[in-house]
């Protein structure tokens, strides 16, 4: 395998254009050699392909005691660049599952997930973890923010560890505050926030480092319909404007409306391969 060094900085694309061929496999900014925390993105074969994420023939089952729960079964699709993709389907049905597979919090039993160009069930626990914190942005049924921190300070987290100076990352997190419409509340403790205000938050903390997917768990589930509209609106947004690749699990038909794409799970069955959203 070639190994690649840049002098990227965070938020840079990287296009490489030489040592690697068609096929190589490359796996950037392993945390063990992350020199300067440099952002690198090769894009040209899922910009080519327009595919962002490719999953196959995915298997995960649970054990207990003796006992194998099959959740996630042979399951196939890609997802393309910017889509805006609901994973639907009753409880217990796989959904947060699957995708905590594809954001790379869980490993499946078999099965390939290439996001980019990297195949995350191949990387180590480790790489996994520096992987996510460059490419996932989370979004939580109940936003899981630190109490004792700010809105500002939840919003920073993520940039902590990359080597971006404060001044910088005053910058990123005032700019991630600004597009979820809260930079007035930035001194705020989530306690002092609405529902709606700290899913906000969590939003700007997820987008804060620029991922290459933003991953949503029922991120309306907790809230009013008016909230819950909000978010919609604020996920359409970030889709639209900034061509952010989102998965959300819902069961909220009413959330899903601003998906292009369904995907439904049923008893860890992808029931519908292919459904544009009619909803
Ligand atoms: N850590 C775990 N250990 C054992 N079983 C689990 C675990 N996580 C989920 N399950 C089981 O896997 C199935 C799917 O769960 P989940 O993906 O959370 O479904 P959904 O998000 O669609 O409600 C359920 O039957 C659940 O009980
Ligand atoms: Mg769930």
């Amino acid at each position: 395998m070639t190994a690649v060094t840049t002098g990227a900085v965070f938020g840079d694309m990287v296009e490489i254009t030489s040592g690697a061929a068609s096929g190589d496999r490359a796996v950037l900014n392993p945390p063990g050699r992350l020199k300067n925390g440099s952002r690198v993105k090769i894009n040209e074969q899922w910009m080519d392909s327009g595919i962002i994420v490719s999953i196959s023939k995915l298997n995960k089952s649970y054990h207990r005691g003796d006992q194998t729960i099959p959740v996630l079964t042979d399951i196939s699709f890609d997802i393309a660049e910017g889509e805006f993709l609901a994973l639907m389907g009753p409880s217990g049905s796989g959904k947060s599952t699957l995708l905590n597979l594809i954001a790379g919090i869980d490993q499946p039993d078999s099965g390939s997930i290439i996001i980019g160009d990297v195949d995350v069930t191949t990387l180590s626990e480790t790489e996994l973890a520096g992987w996510r914190a460059l490419n996932v942005g989370f979004i939580f049924q109940f936003y899981n923010l630190i109490p004792v921190l700010t809105a500002f300070e939840n919003v920073e987290l993520p940039l902590i560890l990359t080597p971006l100076s404060r001044a910088e990352r005053k910058a990123h997190v005032e700019m991630a505050l600004r597009v979820v419409g809260l930079a007035d509340r930035m001194d705020h403790y989530p306690g002092q926030l609405s529902g709606g205000q700290e899913q906000r938050v969590a939003i700007a903390r997820a987008i804060v480092i620029d991922p290459t997917i933003l991953v949503a768990d029922e991120p309306t589930g907790d809230l009013d319909r008016v909230s819950a509209e909000e978010i919609m609106d604020l996920m359409d947004r970030l889709n639209q404007e900034s061509k952010k690749t989102i998965i959300m699990v819902t069961h909220d038909p009413r959330a899903a409306r601003k998906a292009h794409v369904i995907r439904h799970l049923d008893k860890g069955i992808l029931t519908n391969a292919d459904s544009q959203n009619t909803l």
